[in-house]
């Protein structure tokens, strides 16, 4: 571990004005997004004191259930969250807030019954009528329940209140369905209005790359070709479909990971410098990266990209079945689980260094981390010592399980002759600040509270992500693949995934190591 100046005694406390006074209301309240993520979230923010005192929350799903029992409900998530943090004081308070009205999102009538319900909650919390509206629903909802609230006044943002939208992933299965969808809600609803979520960005440490690169003045010199060799980043899951198979089986890794989360991980590393940290300051420099990521034309889709699917296999000590064994999935699935691609990016910076992507589900381990490999020192000074490989720098940024940064450079092995050998220097979040009650999505609610939409897709960003992998969607599917299951589970992926970076005379990068 390397020493680091002035180490605080305790964590950091969370700086950040109070959220405004609002009523969220969450479409899909029943599902597991909401009980897993949304709700634990809420607590948090409360816990922290950075919740207005008028706030509430309405939980829309369609099965029928009174407010006691949806109560009841948030209390077993808060619970199964976090077993000893629940103070009975502030849980009172919170629990008054919660409220649950019963539809179906389709049915119209439901609309002017919300609208009613809100009325009355917003006189009751003085939540000034300030309204966000959490979709977590199928997407194929996403569209029609924002044209019904709109058509019904919910959506109307007046100078002395507002009301904003959530849209969770996938935000469209295409390019296509990817405009389609940005038209449909522009018609109703301003783009400040549009909060379109990648939980990737509630990430601490996805959040640090920024301050990363431009709160230190010593990286932002180095970060560009003359430097650099080139960027690896991998999300590898140990976890298979889980019971999401009918899903996945029609999305796929691809649309998946690729263009949101693995997009925004390139997007904050590649970016130029902001002018300023306004939302959109740093959207426009993001947008600008994703622009600039050189279309792949057929034959690159064919030699930059690899494909794979999991055949049965054992992780940590455990058979697991293969994809095509997973329920919800058919049989004979083409689907893939495991996606490699190499990208460039045309701009002065980045010109000629490749980024090369990786994830999967079914892995050995989970893991997710971006490597910046710098160029290997100039001329071989050790040319006549026994040193024969010297291994070039990396920067490791450690997104999950670990969080860290690491910095990996040759030093001299005790000894009478030269040797050298590579060390790390290591920097741990929960080391340095100590662990924070954090789901991710802390930060993306209360920012939606208080207006911020920096961490937030606007609707270029979105459309430039799968800009990128649209060729990709289009080759694949024309020419389906012939050698699935390629990959054991437990294993590294496709044999094609290591030669992508053997032939170009580079390596992964492995994650215990
Ligand atoms: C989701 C994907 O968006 O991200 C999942 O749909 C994936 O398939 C998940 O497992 C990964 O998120 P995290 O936070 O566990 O890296």
């Amino acid at each position: 571990m390397a020493e680091l100046a002035e180490k605080p005694t305790e964590a950091v406390p969370r700086v950040g004005k109070q959220g405004e006074p609002c009523i969220m209301v969450i479409f899909g309240a029943a599902g597991d997004l909401t009980g897993r993520m949304l709700i634990p979230a809420l607590y948090n923010l409360a816990r922290a004191n950075l919740l207005s005192r008028e706030f509430a929350v309405v939980g829309v799903a369609r099965a029928p259930m009174s407010i006691e029992a949806f109560r009841k409900k948030v209390y077993e998530h808060v619970k199964e969250y976090c077993t000893d943090c629940v103070d009975s004081d502030l849980w009172e308070w919170f629990e008054r807030r919660f409220y649950y009205l019963a539809g179906d999102f389709n049915d119209d009538s439901l609309y002017p019954k919300l609208k009613e319900f809100l009325d009355k909650i917003d006189r009751d919390h003085s939540t000034r009528q300030n309204f966000f509206y959490y979709l977590a629903t199928a997407p194929n909802y996403f569209g029609s329940i924002v044209e019904k609230l709109a058509a019904i006044g919910l959506m109307d943002q007046v100078p002395d209140h507002w009301r904003r939208v959530i849209i969770e992933k996938p935000f469209g299965h295409d390019l296509e369905s990817a405009k389609v969808l940005n038209q449909q809600l522009l018609k109703v609803a301003g783009e400040k209005q549009i909060y379109r979520i990648d939980h990737y960005l509630g990430k601490e440490t996805v959040q640090n790359i920024l301050a990363f690169r431009f709160a230190n003045g010593i990286f932002e010199p180095i970060w560009n070709r003359r430097y650099i060799d080139h960027i690896q980043i991998s999300v590898a899951e140990t976890v298979g479909v889980e019971e999401r198979g009918s899903y996945f089986d029609q999305a796929g890794a691809l649309r998946d990971m690729v263009p949101n989360h693995m997009m925004q991980l390139i997007s904050l590393t590649s970016m130029e410098p902001p002018i300023s940290f306004d939302a959109n300051a740093v959207r426009d420099e993001q947008a600008k990266i994703l622009h600039a990521i050189q279309p792949m034309s057929d034959e690159d889709v064919l030699s930059r990209t690899v494909r794979g699917q999991y055949a049965e296999g054992v992780i940590n000590g455990e058979r697991v079945p293969g994809y095509r064994m997973e329920t919800g999935v058919p049989p004979d699935s083409r689907t893939e689980t495991f996606v490699a691609i190499k990208l460039l990016i045309d701009n002065w910076r980045w010109a000629d260094v490749p980024f090369y992507l990786r994830t999967g589900k079914r892995l050995p381990m989970r893991n997710t981390q971006i490597v910046i490999q710098f160029r290997r020192a100039p001329f071989v000074l050790f040319r006549d010592t026994t040193v024969e490989h010297l291994m070039p720098n990396q920067l490791v940024l450690h997104i999950q399980p670990e969080e860290g940064i690491s910095l990996r450079f040759a030093a001299k092995v005790p000894g009478p002759v030269m040797r050298l050998g590579a060390v790390d220097m290591n920097f741990e979040y929960q080391q340095y600040f100590g662990k924070q009650p954090n789901t991710g999505y802390e930060r993306l609610l209360h920012d939606c509270m208080i207006g911020d939409q920096t961490l937030f897709q606007r609707a270029d960003m979105v459309e430039a992500g799968w800009s990128v992998v649209n060729p990709v969607l289009d080759i694949w599917k024309a020419l389906p693949p012939r050698n699935f299951p390629n990959y054991p589970a437990g294993t590294w992926g496709p044999k094609e995934a290591d030669e992508l970076l053997e032939r170009d005379g580079r390596r992964w990068r492995n994650f215990d190591k």
